[in-house]
């Protein structure tokens, strides 16, 4: 398990290097004052959050930790477990002034890293798949959440992971399962969402499927109650064949109408 994480590691360390200088990210943007953040979770908690105190699981460079602390969160703190990803998320809270604290972690092991209780704790997209195990996630959120306080994730639908996403197609095939096996799917490494022509040393990345009901269930499990479950048949990414930007930033099949689920969206609060 260690080995499949070490990789996974060192794929995000270099990944976070490329990441700042990308235009998917536009960190120059965003030092100018674009607001990084999505409508989805803009809409659903924005207005929630400001004078929280807030954590943010998996948070990579900082950019959405960042945004939230520049919304009126706080105090904010990151955690990730890519040591570059880290340190450049420190290095974009100095340039900006805006205050945040980062911490390296894995998520399973954040006690060991962390005190403290948050009445926001907040993860995004493209962040379950890296987990070996949904029941330490779990209980990380419920030990770090206030009684009173909220988890909010908002993430890639599960279901829309069972397709082919290979170079070369063009219309939907299963070629993934949808139901958690412990042994990962491994993949070759390229560029990136943010960098698809980047070249990194690491060679594979290991990857696991939740399914939308082991994620509900290890929320119920954690002692939280979950508010609502959205479903949406748009995303943030081109994560599929035949998809198209219908507007700024968002993106849907242009084949199969509005028929399957492309993201999700969770609320859940610890009574
Ligand atoms: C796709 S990125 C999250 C992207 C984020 N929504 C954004 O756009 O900034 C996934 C992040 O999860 C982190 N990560 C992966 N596995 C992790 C683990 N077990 N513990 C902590 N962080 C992890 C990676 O280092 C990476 O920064």
């Amino acid at each position: 398990m260690d080995d499949y994480l070490d990789s996974n590691r060192s794929m995000w360390d270099e990944y976070a290097e490329h990441h700042v200088e990308s235009s998917f990210y536009d960190v120059a943007g965003f030092k100018s004052g674009r607001n990084i953040l999505y409508k989805t979770e803009l809409e659903e908690i924005g207005s929630e959050v400001p004078g929280k105190s807030l954590l943010h699981l998996q948070c990579h460079f900082g950019l959405d930790t960042l945004s939230w602390a520049q919304m009126g969160a706080s105090p904010v703190i990151g955690v990730d477990f890519s040591p570059q990803a880290v340190a450049a998320a420190r290095r974009l809270s100095q340039e900006t002034g805006i205050p945040a604290t980062f911490v390296q972690s894995d998520i399973a092991g954040l006690t060991e890293h962390l005190t403290g209780e948050f009445d926001v704790v907040y993860t995004s997209y493209g962040v379950l798949c890296w987990l070996p195990d949904l029941a330490p996630w779990g209980k990380t959120i419920g030990h770090f959440l206030k009684p009173g306080g909220f988890f909010y994730i908002v993430e890639f639908h599960p279901f829309s992971y069972v397709f082919n996403n290979d170079e070369g197609i063009s219309s939907l095939e299963i070629k993934y399962p949808y139901f958690h096996n412990p042994e990962p799917l491994r993949f070759d490494t390229g560029g990136s969402y943010a960098a698809p022509d980047a070249t990194i040393q690491t060679k594979n990345s290991y990857e696991w499927v939740h399914s939308l009901g082991d994620i509900v269930n290890t929320l119920i499990s954690a002692g939280l109650r979950i508010e609502w479950l959205h479903e949406f048949p748009f995303s943030v990414c081109s994560l599929l064949p035949c998809m198209e930007e219908f507007e700024p930033r968002y993106y849907r099949l242009t084949e199969h109408g509005q028929s399957i689920p492309l993201m999700f969206s969770i609320k859940a609060s610890k009574p």
